[in-house]
């Protein structure tokens, strides 16, 4: 196993997640047909994201939770649909990487999944 520890590690990673993702029954519509995600564009995205996350290389100058609202006013994000992200995102880390990088994107995805759940959660009730 290797260690995440290089932008070409976590490119590897999110291309990794992405083919999951895109192809997996519960989420990959929303990448498909509710939203026709541009990977070219999306990819670099997350690149830096988890960059950012990981080695505070500050690359990502987004704001992750606000793109995320008008997806869930189109199709309902709901807590399985969560689930199901977090469970191909920690097995894609699982199946390449150990070690304590490894470990903080499967916390750090789990608190913004959770965050990001109740928000969706909220704003549909609003
Ligand atoms: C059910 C779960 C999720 C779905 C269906 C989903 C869907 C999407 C989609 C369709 C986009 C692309 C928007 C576009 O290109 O116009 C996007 C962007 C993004 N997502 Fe998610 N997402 C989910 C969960 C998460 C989680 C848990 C995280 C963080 C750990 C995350 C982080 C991001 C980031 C950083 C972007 C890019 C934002 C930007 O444009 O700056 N997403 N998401």
């Amino acid at each position: 196993m290797k260690k995440l520890e290089s932008r070409e590690d976590i490119e590897l990673l999110v291309n990794s997640f992405y083919d999951k993702v895109v192809k997996d029954e519960t989420i990959g519509f929303f990448f498909n047909d509710i939203v026709n995600v541009d990977f070219k564009k999306h990819l670099p995205k997350m690149y830096s994201f988890w960059e950012t996350i990981l080695f505070g290389q500050m690359s990502y100058k987004g704001n992750p939770m606000a793109v995320h609202f008008p997806i869930n006013r189109l199709e309902a994000m709901e807590k399985h649909h969560f689930e199901q992200w977090l469970k191909l995102w920690k097995q894609t880390i699982e199946e390449k990487f150990d070690g304590e990088n490894a470990d903080i994107a499967i916390t750090k995805s789990e608190n913004i999944a959770k965050l990001m759940a109740y928000k969706m959660e909220m704003d549909r009730k609003l």
